[in-house]
């Protein structure tokens, strides 16, 4: 007994320390191939963070037989340089919100970008026509394509419908994108407060079997919404929010999803209709709901990030609860059930008006992040606007270095 219990230790203590040699050696090869892409701040403990997240998701065993060599190829693929793919589906009165968010994105990140915006067809020359009329130097960083919203002939009238106009057009994103490799799918409530490039490289860190990643949608289950109400299965303690989805387009195209409709796997295309039939008298968020249902069924799939990558008023509302945020501040904010827009919480609204009235071209710090502090300075008499220097804090150091970038005078 003892002689198997000295054995199994001894075992134990080898298996951490090659833990801890791969991942220290894969931390300063990604981290440094991030730095050198992205040149903005990206504090340590946010790549320390991002890797603890894989970490503590995956059991050892995977990890030892998994990561090393998929991270070793990726980091020295082209795969890392490859133009980042973000879309996002404007319907309604929603094309300012998602200009305002493409312009966060533009503004901050130094990686070639394309957008893909999905829009309504009356909405197309008002979007075009912002992103035209932005400098040439912010234009070089990104080519856009603007796509009519579409869903399968048959099924229209009744995925139009469900939740908001056009919500559910991004459950058709792998089908009609078809040859895009990957994308970054964000809510129009959304706002790029460090560089694109820092969430795009999380693809890197998916294993074998994961093909998106999203945050949790409450950080404590005890009030979370899906716990408390659904009427459907959802994924993890409290469900996931869809609003920033990193997919792995590919793989979600050749995957086949384990469901309760039939006892065969079936791929994502197959999956959405009877998903829908089956659910929806039960489903109350839309798409977010059917999101949650196929994932509960395939959690295998699902790379889980913290709470700061998809901030919403959820976690400051009645006293802070992400505690990433606290530690490495908010990297993109989600100013979800209109907060953007209404008084509710002016914390949110400050960011979203400091990004809109700048003006490519002007001092980001002077024109931009002075003001900002300063409307947030008065936003204090709300809980999220007491924790509003969460918002600052990366934010803060990517501007000041992008302006030290720009050409002086510019
Ligand atoms: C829908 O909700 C009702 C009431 O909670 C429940 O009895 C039913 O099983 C649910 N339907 C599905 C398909 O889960
Ligand atoms: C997506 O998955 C496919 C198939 O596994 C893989 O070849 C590709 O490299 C992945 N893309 C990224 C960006 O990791
Ligand atoms: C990948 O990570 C997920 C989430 O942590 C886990 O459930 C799954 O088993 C992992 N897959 C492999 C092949 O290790
Ligand atoms: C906002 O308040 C902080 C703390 O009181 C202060 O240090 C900072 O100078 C203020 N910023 C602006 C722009 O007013």
């Amino acid at each position: 007994m003892r002689v198997y219990l000295r054995t199994f230790s001894l075992c134990i203590v080898i298996a951490l320390l090659s833990l801890v040699f791969l991942f220290s050696k894969h931390d300063a090869e990604s981290f440094s191939a991030v730095l050198k892409h992205v040149r903005a701040p990206l504090e340590p403990s946010v790549a320390k963070n991002l890797n603890g997240a894989t970490k503590s998701k995956q059991r050892p065993t995977a990890t030892t037989s998994h990561r090393p060599r998929d991270v070793a190829h990726k980091v020295t693929s082209p795969g890392q340089r490859e133009t980042m793919q973000l879309a996002v589906v404007a319907c309604g009165e929603r094309h300012g919100e998602a200009v305002n968010m493409l312009k966060t994105a533009a503004t901050l990140s130094s990686r070639a970008l394309r957008f893909h915006i999905f829009a309504e067809e009356q909405l197309h020359t008002s979007i075009k026509t912002a992103l035209d009329s932005w400098p040439a130097f912010i234009r070089a960083k990104f080519s856009y394509i603007v796509h009519p919203i579409s869903y399968p002939h048959e099924n229209h009238k009744e995925w139009s419908q469900l939740f908001k106009p056009c919500a559910s057009q991004r459950l058709f994103i792998p089908m009609i994108l078809k040859e895009v490799d990957s994308l970054l799918y964000v809510d129009t409530d959304v706002l790029f407060l460090q560089p694109v490039e820092l969430i795009w490289d999380m693809l890197t860190h998916f294993n074998s079997t994961q093909l998106v990643a999203m945050a949790p949608e409450h950080e404590e289950p005890r009030i979370a919404w899906y716990s408390r109400f659904s009427r459907h299965p959802y994924h993890g303690k409290t469900g996931i929010n869809s609003g920033v989805m990193l997919m792995n387009l590919t793989r979600m195209r050749m995957t086949q999803f384990k469901n309760d409709m039939t006892s065969v796997d079936l791929h994502w295309d197959e999956l959405l209709m009877p998903l829908l039939q089956k659910y929806k008298l039960n489903i109350t968020w839309g798409d977010q709901d059917l999101i949650n249902i196929i994932f509960h069924y395939n959690p295998e799939m699902v790379f889980s990030f913290p709470c700061h990558w998809n901030y919403r008023p959820d976690h400051c509302i009645y006293g802070s609860n992400c505690i990433p945020a606290e530690e490495e501040g908010v990297l993109m904010l989600h100013g979800n059930r209109g907060v953007f827009h209404s008084d509710k919480q002016p914390a949110f609204k400050a960011v979203y008006n400091a990004f809109k009235h700048y003006i490519f071209g002007q001092d980001l710090i002077k024109s931009f992040l002075l003001p900002l502090e300063a409307a947030l300075n008065g936003t204090t008499h709300t809980y999220c606007g007491k924790v509003s220097h969460f918002f600052t804090r990366g934010l803060g150091k990517s501007v000041r270095k992008i302006q030290r970038m720009l050409p002086a005078g510019g």
